[in-house]
Order: structure tokens, then C-alpha cells, then sequence
């Protein structure tokens, strides 16, 4: 044994509710005390009592979180780790055939668009990561809602303009970037790989795009920051704590470090009910309740739930001249979902908002965000307010022509979340880049095909917005004709081994 470090030994005898150690990355803490305050409750940690919980730790907890919540004279030191015991891993079948299929999946040059990316995520990610990133709120209509929305939008493109050069680099307050879209803000970058969101910080920067760092991420913020590079620019979005203080030690530490804009998330004062993530809990709490003697905390809602507790749900538009106090970053409003509540923004004097409903995840029935968007800018038109701020939407968007249609109707830019999760749960930073480039490919044609060589070319007159007047009326009936006679879309294919 090592000259000061713990043992195994010493640390396995403390697995109970009354003596409770860890092991994280090779340290010994007691956790005994902070059982009741866990967010995720204490039936996880018990899960580990005695034992080395790294595995588990990670993706869900940025590496301060035990320096900045475990009071130091619960860090016991360093453990001998060569006299822990290997648990016997049990092959989980479901696993096994993970890593089979990983072994076959396609090369990342047969992943042609944003949905590929998705097809081949969903068979290869772990099935509680793929659970937490794909699920929406309640039925997931509103996030199937958000991309089939675009489908109502056609194009009524300019022919016999000189299209050679197209540029469609633009500004997001005041920074340049390469293209209208930004890396919008997700949880848990872990999740889908080992080193979370600095890999999408690093492809960010090889395409010049912006990142918005999300409050929930794996990574602490200051290693998502670290990550940048050169001139490279990033947005702080922000979950707003209960306790005021930490929101404004956070808030200006991200100002201080740079970051160009603050984007306070408004459409969860509660998280959503995500029930594909909750059922994808649900074995866990069952082999918890086992281990623990079945305690009664709930943990069945999801790791959203563990992880957002703190999150105020007072929070009011009496609280935004108090961030502009606070901060001289721009402040956009993220998740605002109708033409009043934009009016009222732009009476608040901030710099922007994201027409939003969380990526389907929050409000069912949130309408989607480019229908919002259509009916908003022609009242701020009316009013000669459209340019008194920016507007950004974000769901549902896989598609250069998706965006497009959202700079046409008048947005300042487009988030994109979920499909570079995919790509860099799938393929890493060569993934994302791919995604990225793929967009930038598909903008430079469609530019090109609706006559517009530049970003201010983009207008309402190059879109038919017809489809959207008739607000929510029923689609029309699947054409079962065609059905026998078209050949459906190609995903990239696994090759032949695989078992899909
Ligand atoms: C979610 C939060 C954490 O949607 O943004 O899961």
C-alpha cells in the first residue's frame, strides 16, 4: 500500500445510510451528511457506498461540483486504488450488442445530413443518454411539431440572378460569424461523450461559429472557456438559482471571462416531463432499491429533474432590470413563445430574444418556433421595432432550407442543439465538424437556388407562407398511393454483422 493513501478496505467499510464514503477519480469522500441534500437523491449515491462511483459521477456532475458543494473537511484524500476491488461487471446484453453495432457503424463519409447523424446516434449511444437528449414532453408532439412546421413554408425563389459568389456569413450581436447558425446551449455533453462540451467548443471554432454554454453542462464553465480558441466567441446560458447571489457570482464570471451575451432560459420554471427519460431510469431505481434496503426517494423522473431542483421558479419580468444592473452583456430572453411577450421584451430594453419551446421539451403543445416567428415580424414591422432587437429561433431545424425560411420571415439566426449532440455522441469532433459543413454545403446551394447571393437578399417575399395561415388545421391525409411506388429514404447503413 501506498504511504498515506486510504484503502479499499478502509473506505468499503463505510457503505451504509449512517457512514457513507465514495471514491471519485481516485479520491475518498464523505458523503454521509450531504445524503439528504443530493439533488439526484441519496438512493444513487448508496448505490455506491463504500465504492468507486467515477463512472457514474462524470457525465452528470461538472468536476467542481465536490469542491464547490462538499464542504473540505469531507475530502478524506487520496485512495490506493490498486487495492480497490474490480466489481465482476456482469456483460449486460444490451450492452454487448452496443458495442457491436458500434463496431459496424457507418463511416462518418456516409452521413450525408443532420438525420443521419441522428439514425446512427440512436443505435449507438448508451440507451439513458440517447433516453435524456432524444426525449420531449409528454406525447412529443410539439417536438415533431417543430420541424414538420417548416414543411409548411415553400420557397418562391428569383431566377436569372447572377448567383457565382454567395456569401452567407452574417453578425449575432455585433460578433461575425461564418454562417446564421450557433451551437445552442444542452445538458449533459457526457452523456454521449467522454469529454463533453469542449468538443463541441473546438468544431465550433473550426467553422466560426458561436457556442451558448450551457448552465447544466458536464464540463465545468471555466474548462468550456479554456477550450477556446484565438478570437473565438461564446454566449452563457443561464438557469436562474434560487439564491440570487450565485446567479450573480455566475453571471459576472462569465462576463469576466469573456463571454458576449447572456441568455436567460424563460421557459422552464419547472423541467418538462420527459417520460422516455424517466422509464429509462426506471431499472436504475430498481437495482437502487435493492442495494439500498429501498429507501423512498424518487428518482424515477429523469436526470433532468436530479439536476435542475434549483432552478427559481419565481423568476419574473420584475427581475430583468436587475440583470441589466448586473451585467453589460447583451441579455437575450430564451424561450419566448408569442407576440406579446416579444413586445414586452422589447419594452424591457433587452437585446434579443430566442423564439423557443425547449426543443419540444417542456410545454406540449408550445406551438413551434417558426410559426411564432411568422406571426411576430410583421407586427414588429408594423411598428418600426424590428430592429430594435435581434431575433433567434431554435427546433426542429436539420435543414439549410430550415433556415433559410427563418431568415427570410426575418430571424437574426437559428439554434442548433440536439444534431450536434448526435454527431459528437457518434462520431466526436469529426462528427460535428461534418454536421457543420454539411450545413454550410447545403446553404451555399439553396442560396444559389433562390436567388439570393447574400444574408440581407433574404426576405419574406422569397417564402410562400401560406401553409401556416390555416394555423392548426389538419394535415392532409397520407397519399397511400404512392405509398407501394416510392422507394423510401436511405439511412447510412451499418454493415452486415450488425444487428439493428
Ligand atoms: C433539459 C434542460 C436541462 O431540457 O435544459 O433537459
Amino acid at each position: 500500500m501506498s504511504k498515506g493513501k486510504l484503502t479499499g478496505a478502509a473506505v468499503a467499510e463505510h457503505n451504509s445510510k449512517d457512514s457513507c464514503w465514495v471514491i471519485v477519480h481516485g479520491k475518498a469522500y464523505d458523503v454521509t451528511d450531504f445524503l439528504p441534500e443530493h439533488p439526484g437523491g441519496q438512493k444513487i449515491i448508496l448505490k455506491y457506498a463504500g465504492k468507486d462511483a467515477t463512472e457514474e459521477f462524470d457525465p452528470i456532475h461538472p468536476p467542481d461540483t465536490l469542491d464547490k458543494y462538499l464542504d473540505q473537511s469531507k475530502h478524506l484524500g487520496e485512495v490506493d486504488m490498486t487495492t480497490v476491488e474490480q466489481e465482476e461487471k456482469t456483460a449486460d446484453p444490451e450492452e454487448v450488442e452496443r458495442q457491436e453495432r458500434i463496431k459496424c457503424m457507418p463511416s462518418l463519409a456516409a452521413c450525408y445530413n443532420l438525420m443521419d447523424f441522428e439514425t446512427v446516434a440512436r443505435s449507438v449511444m448508451k440507451k439513458t443518454a440517447w433516453a435524456y437528449y432524444s426525449s420531449g414532453a409528454d406525447d412529443e408532439i410539439t417536438m415533431r411539431e417543430n420541424h414538420s412546421a417548416f414543411h409548411k413554408i415553400w420557397f418562391r425563389p428569383r431566377v436569372l440572378v447572377d448567383v457565382e459568389t454567395v456569401d452567407f456569413s452574417t453578425t449575432m450581436l455585433g460578433t461575425k460569424v461564418s454562417v446564421p447558425f450557433y451551437v445552442t446551449a444542452t445538458a449533459l455533453g457526457k452523456l454521449g461523450n467522454p469529454e463533453g462540451e469542449v468538443v463541441l467548443t473546438r468544431a465550433a471554432h473550426t467553422h466560426n461559429v458561436i457556442q451558448m454554454i450551457p448552465t447544466l453542462a458536464s464540463c465545468s464553465f471555466d474548462e468550456i472557456v479554456d477550450a477556446r480558441q484565438g478570437d473565438q466567441v461564446q454566449w452563457l446560458q443561464l438557469y436562474v438559482n434560487k439564491d440570487r447571489s450565485i446567479t450573480q457570482r455566475i453571471v459576472k464570471h462569465a462576463e469576466a471571462r469573456g463571454c458576449k451575451g447572456l441568455f436567460i432560459t424563460v421557459d422552464a420554471p419547472q423541467l418538462g416531463r420527459r417520460e422516455k427519460d424517466m422509464r429509462s431510469k426506471f431499472s436504475d431505481v430498481g437495482s437502487n432499491v435493492q442495494a439500498s434496503g429501498g429507501d423512498s426517494v424518487d428518482r424515477s423522473q429523469g436526470a433532468a429533474r436530479a439536476i435542475s431542483s434549483f432552478i427559481d421558479p419565481a423568476l419574473s419580468w420584475k427581475d430583468i432590470p436587475w440583470f441589466q444592473s448586473i451585467t453589460t452583456m447583451p441579455i437575450i430572453l430564451k424561450g419566448v413563445q408569442c407576440v406579446e411577450d416579444v413586445l414586452r421584451a422589447v419594452e424591457a430594453g433587452v437585446q434579443g430574444v430566442v423564439l423557443s419551446n425547449h426543443g419540444g421539451r417542456q410545454l406540449e403543445f408550445a406551438r413551434s418556433a417558426i410559426e411564432v416567428l411568422a406571426e411576430v415580424m410583421p407586427i414588429l414591422r408594423e411598428r418600426g421595432w424590428e430592429n430594435k432587437i435581434e431575433i433567434y429561433i431554435d427546433g426542429g431545424i436539420r435543414r439549410a432550407t430550415d433556415m433559410l425560411k427563418a431568415l427570410c420571415l426575418g430571424a437574426k439566426g437559428v439554434g442548433i442543439g440536439r444534431p450536434f449532440l448526435y454527431a459528437m455522441s457518434a462520431y466526436g469532433q469529426p462528427g460535428v465538424e461534418r454536421a457543420m459543413q454539411l450545413l454550410k454545403d447545403e446553404m451555399e446551394m439553396n442560396m444559389r437556388l433562390i436567388g439570393a447571393t447574400k444574408i440581407e437578399d433574404l426576405n419574406p417575399s422569397l417564402i410562400d407562407v401560406r401553409g401556416l395561415v390555416g394555423g392548426h388545421a389538419a394535415p392532409v391525409p397520407f397519399d397511400t398511393l404512392t405509398v407501394g411506388a416510392y422507394d423510401p429514404l436511405q439511412a447510412p447503413r451499418f454493415s452486415e454483422k450488425a444487428k439493428l
